[in-house]
């Protein structure tokens, strides 16, 4: 026992033992990830490296890395490309002691993707509206799909491109659940006239609505109170005939290089104090562990109506290919 003692206390003096590391992708906005991995860091001595990618970059990040994997853990983003993850065998199976605590619908995740994913928060899709151009310009505030359609709004509206934003292909999965296919595509060539400019990331649109550089954004609406907190004039609001919510999730890469760091950074993810974060970090998802706060900011779900999302068939790859690929070829290629 001496013996062992003297070891390691040896070992840390020749500075032998070495902190562990995890490489995280963290998919939601830059300051809920700077918070995590500076708390997680001063707390557990952990080193973090974090890169920060939208949801579908991740997934054609961690497609590339397959042979060698350099990320241990994905924090964040929309669950349909973990879910693409999961069955393209990206990510490891790992049941954790925590997911009684979690809410239905972030259970319900990891056992559709035989527990190689988890739900960390969910949030509604709608629209952001920056006030004062929608009053300079007298356009009602969009209520409904339909209303994103009105010539008013030519060149006005920013929504994300649904290959790299996840945000964006829950806008393309919504469309399709609630119009039917072919509706859901004439709908959105009419849409494609009053879009300025497909962005990369999903928050882009809202942050330029919030900024006049758009009036009318597609984003998830817990993105718009941290815009408003920074002082700009911008609203959101959800469809009246209907709309998604994402499950944004968090997986363990298979065959990461720092397995044990990644599982210690996964079980501190879902505890209440690492969800609270989120809002901390002015980002207003509901958390999935129910014992979270839930902030005054967060929209209330039951106030919202929504469609009965298919994350499984949503989620599978050769769905998720073929919805975007159809969008490329109809929508984005047209002329405006
Ligand atoms: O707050 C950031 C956020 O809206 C998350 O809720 C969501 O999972 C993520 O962005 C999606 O980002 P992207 O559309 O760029 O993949």
């Amino acid at each position: 026992m001496k013996k062992l003692l003297v070891v390691s206390v040896l070992a840390v003096a020749s500075g032998f033992v070495q902190a562990q590391t995890v490489n995280v992708i963290c998919s939601v906005q830059a300051e809920w990830c700077n918070m995590i991995g500076t708390v997680y860091a001063k707390t557990t001595g952990t080193k973090v490296n974090i890169s920060m990618k939208g949801s579908g970059e991740s997934l054609a990040q961690l497609i590339a890395e397959k042979d060698n994997p350099k990320t241990d853990i994905w924090f964040g983003g929309t669950g349909d490309p973990h879910l693409q993850a999961a069955e393209q065998g990206l990510t490891l199976e790992y049941k954790s002691p925590t997911m009684p605590q979690l809410q239905g619908w972030a259970q319900q995740q990891a056992q559709q993707s035989g527990f190689k994913t988890v739900g960390i928060y969910s949030g509604p899709l709608g629209f952001g509206y920056n006030t004062e151009l929608l009053a300079k310009k007298k356009i009602a505030v969009p209520k409904v799909w339909n209303d994103l359609l009105n010539p008013a709004l030519k060149g006005e509206i920013q929504v994300a491109n649904p290959a790299s934003s996840g945000t964006a292909y829950t806008m393309v999965a919504t469309l399709v659940q609630l119009m039917g296919e072919d509706k859901a595509f004439d709908y959105m060539k009419k849409l494609h006239k009053n879009i300025s400019q497909y962005t990369r990331s999903g928050t882009g649109p809202i942050k330029a609505a919030a900024r006049g550089e758009a009036t009318v954004s597609i984003s998830f609406v817990h993105d718009a109170p941290g815009e408003k907190i920074n002082g700009f004039p911008i609203e959101a609001i959800t469809p009246s005939d209907g709309t998604g919510a994402e499950i944004g999730s968090m997986s363990i890469i298979k065959g990461a290089r720092n397995l044990e760091a990644a599982k210690k950074f996964y079980e501190w993810a879902l505890t209440p104090a690492a969800q609270e974060m989120a809002a901390a970090a002015k980002q207003f998802q509901v958390p999935s562990n129910k014992g979270a706060k839930v902030d005054k900011n967060v929209p209330d779900f039951k106030k919202i109506k929504f469609i009965n999302y298919d994350y499984a068939k949503y989620g599978a790859s050769a769905e998720r290919k073929r919805l975007i690929a159809k969008w490329e070829k109809e929508v984005n290629s047209l002329p405006r």
